[in-house]
């Protein structure tokens, strides 16, 4: 069987949420779970994407304390360097490097068609360059490693189908280079609504942390909204679903229909016995920052050497390697 690659990465702009988790993270762990093992022949690669999120965070403290944060959260949900490569993006500028040459062959009318740029337009927000040029950077650090399988949520799908255009194009300018790659988006959590039945996003404040205390937990889902009509409180159903059956739901709803406050509580419960053991294992790896720091080293040195190998090819392809 030929080398597959596995990548993804999640920005250091907040705090992770279960979003973040059911939507991506969990299927990071699962996919090097499940080939790791078994197939040497598997590569996965785990990014913090610091470049990206320099677009939101423009502070020094916060962007460091944030990423260690990421890289705990990774080591905490059981990425485990011995399988995956941890890394971050700025660490290889490789990354950063072929964005540029993929710049050169793309348009602004292409660009101007993506959704985080018409959102950011539409909100009459100053817009930089780097978040116009978002897509460009993300497809370098897609197909700088032969990604087969890009696991995300749905809101990067479009991200993907860039990087596949892009590889495309390049190939047919100067020859063929660049593996296209595919998203992995598990249906049923493709987009996790937030506390007011919205996106659950880290920036539309609708949060529930994926390593938040009880008390933040019990803050979260009493801030959940809910209509008044109906047996069911929808908001709190369809986040209730992430951490129950259909099946075992179906009793505890029928039971307290129309008791929204005792749902609310019983799905206090569940999250709390889900998040602690998570909770306590970060705490523990907090403990020890030299190691995380190892971590995130190790992974750029293994990055840099697949990264920078591809880069040399691209630059003989283009003819500035000479
Ligand atoms: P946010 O939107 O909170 O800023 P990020 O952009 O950092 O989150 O996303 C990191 C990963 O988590 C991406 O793969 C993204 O698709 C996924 N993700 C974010 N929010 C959700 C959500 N509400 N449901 C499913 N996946 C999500
Ligand atoms: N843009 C992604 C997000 O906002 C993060 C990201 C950056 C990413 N580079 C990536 C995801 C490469 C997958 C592959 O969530």
């Amino acid at each position: 069987m030929s080398k597959k690659t596995i990548l993804s990465g999640v920005k250091p702009s907040g705090i992770a949420h279960i979003g973040n988790y059911f939507g991506a993270m969990k299927q990071f762990v699962n996919l090097q779970n499940s080939h790791a093992d078994v197939d040497q022949s598997f590569m996965q690669f785990f990014m913090i994407a610091d470049y990206h999120g320099l677009n939101f965070i423009q502070n020094a403290k916060e962007m460091r304390e944030n990423t260690l944060n990421l890289a705990l959260d990774y080591l905490a949900i059981g990425l485990d360097p011995k399988k995956s490569h941890l890394f971050k993006q700025s660490d290889v500028s490789a990354h950063t490097e072929l964005a540029w040459i993929f710049d050169t062959i793309t348009t602004m009318p292409y660009l101007s068609r993506a959704h985080a740029f018409k959102d950011a337009e539409a909100k009459d927000k100053e817009i930089s360059v780097g978040t116009f040029n978002y897509p460009m950077l993300m497809t370098a650090d897609i197909l700088l490693y032969d990604t087969d399988i890009v696991p995300v949520g749905q809101d990067q799908k479009q991200h993907i189908e860039y990087a596949r255009d892009t590889a495309q194009k390049f190939n047919n300018i100067f020859g063929e280079t660049f593996k296209l790659p595919e998203h992995l988006i598990l249906e049923n959590v493709a987009t996790v609504p937030g506390t007011d039945g919205k996106k659950m996003s880290k920036s539309y404040g609708n949060t529930i942390e994926l390593f938040a205390t009880e008390g933040e937990i019990k803050k979260a889902v009493m801030s959940i909204v809910t209509d008044s009509g109906g047996d069911i409180p929808k908001n709190v159903y369809e986040i209730h679903k992430l951490f129950r059956s259909e099946g075992e739901l179906a009793k505890i709803y029928e039971e307290h229909k129309g008791k929204y406050k005792n749902l609310k509580e019983a799905l206090i419960e569940d999250i709390e016995a889900f998040i602690k053991p998570l909770r306590e294992k970060r705490e523990e790896l907090a403990k020890n920052m030299p190691f995380v720091i190892k971590v995130l080293e190790d992974g750029a040195n293994k990055a840099r050497e697949v990264a920078d190998k591809k880069l040399l090819d691209v630059k003989k392809k283009i003819g500035v390697s000479i």
